[in-house]
């Protein structure tokens, strides 16, 4: 197994083994679980991927989520995100798998607005445009190391409000559905988030996150806003060209992503898996219900 840095900040390529191999050895989990926590975000190149790889690699790390009421793939471990309409033509840019798509072009980390929120999520693409369509990623472990100790101590326990409907409000009021929002209520996350296996403390932050608890809305929205600049500056962002049969895995404590725009002519379908995070994750730090047996920082 060889591991290759990607971006000075964060992530790596993982080759020498099968995302199947990689969950089927004891000691070979050992060691992408340690890059997990080391790079937070590992590549695989050239993978036969299917939902049933997908899902038993992702498994390995923890519970699956269930896809969320009024997203493709409901009540599944799969969340599908493609413009390709059920005779197989292109669907057209004010179709709901549009506006999803552009929402997904917001800087953000995944199912920070769910009653748990995610550790990792596993995206395959399996159907790649031929330009565009990359996807971004940038650390927020590394933002946080950026700024000064003064700042730190300021926002080490902030307490950001995070809802599904702060992102989706961005893009088109009427996208949300009210069966969306009676099952997506809003949900207090601290604003940082401390990895228990290395200590390192990232930024939790989302287009998700809205509002700060003790700021004015204004000001609240203002230096999540500010946050959300800094922690991706171009020069800290790593961009993924998606090449057949790539598989990528990213740690939703310790980075922000988001999708790029590609040709509306252009078929794009990506499959997705989602793992809940768990005390084991410093589930406890973020959630400040659980605040009391947290671990001290
Ligand atoms: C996602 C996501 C971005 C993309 O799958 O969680 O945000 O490039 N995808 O499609
Ligand atoms: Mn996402």
């Amino acid at each position: 197994m060889q591991i290759e840095r990607l971006h000075r900040d964060f992530g790596a390529e993982i080759s020498g083994i099968s995302l199947i191999d990689a969950v089927s050895s004891a000691d070979a989990f050992t060691k992408v679980r340690e890059a997990f926590e080391e790079y937070s975000l590992l590549v695989w190149r050239d993978q036969p991927v299917s939902d049933d790889i997908q899902a038993t690699f992702s498994r390995g790390f923890g519970p699956l989520e269930l896809v969320k009421v009024g997203s493709v793939g409901h009540g599944t471990f799969y969340s599908r995100m493609n413009n390709i309409g059920t005779d197989g033509s292109i669907v057209p840019s004010d179709d709901k798998a549009m506006i999803v798509a552009r929402a997904n072009q917001l800087w953000h980390t995944d199912s920070s607005f769910k009653r748990i929120p995610a550790l990792a999520s596993v995206l395959s693409a399996r159907v790649i445009p031929t330009q565009g369509g990359e996807t971004e990623f940038t650390s927020t472990r590394a933002a946080w190391e950026r700024l000064d100790t003064s700042e730190q101590s300021r926002l080490r326990d902030a307490i950001a409000i995070h809802s599904y409907a702060t992102s989706r409000n961005k893009i088109d009021q009427n996208m949300m559905s009210p069966a969306e929002h009676a099952a997506l209520p809003p949900m207090r996350r601290r604003l940082t988030w401390r990895n228990p296996t290395n200590g390192r403390c990232s930024l939790y932050l989302a287009s998700h996150a809205g509002a700060i608890e003790g700021m004015s809305a204004q000001e609240g929205a203002a230096l999540i806003e500010r946050l959300i600049e800094r922690a991706t500056d171009p020069a800290h962002i790593y961009t993924h060209s998606w090449r057949p049969g790539d598989v990528i895995m990213w740690d939703n404590r310790a980075t922000m992503h988001r999708g790029r725009p590609w040709g509306g002519d252009q078929p794009r379908s990506i499959v997705r898996t989602t793992i809940s995070a768990s005390r084991q994750d410093g589930l406890d730090d973020v959630l400040p219900e659980l605040w009391p047996q947290r671990a001290a920082a």
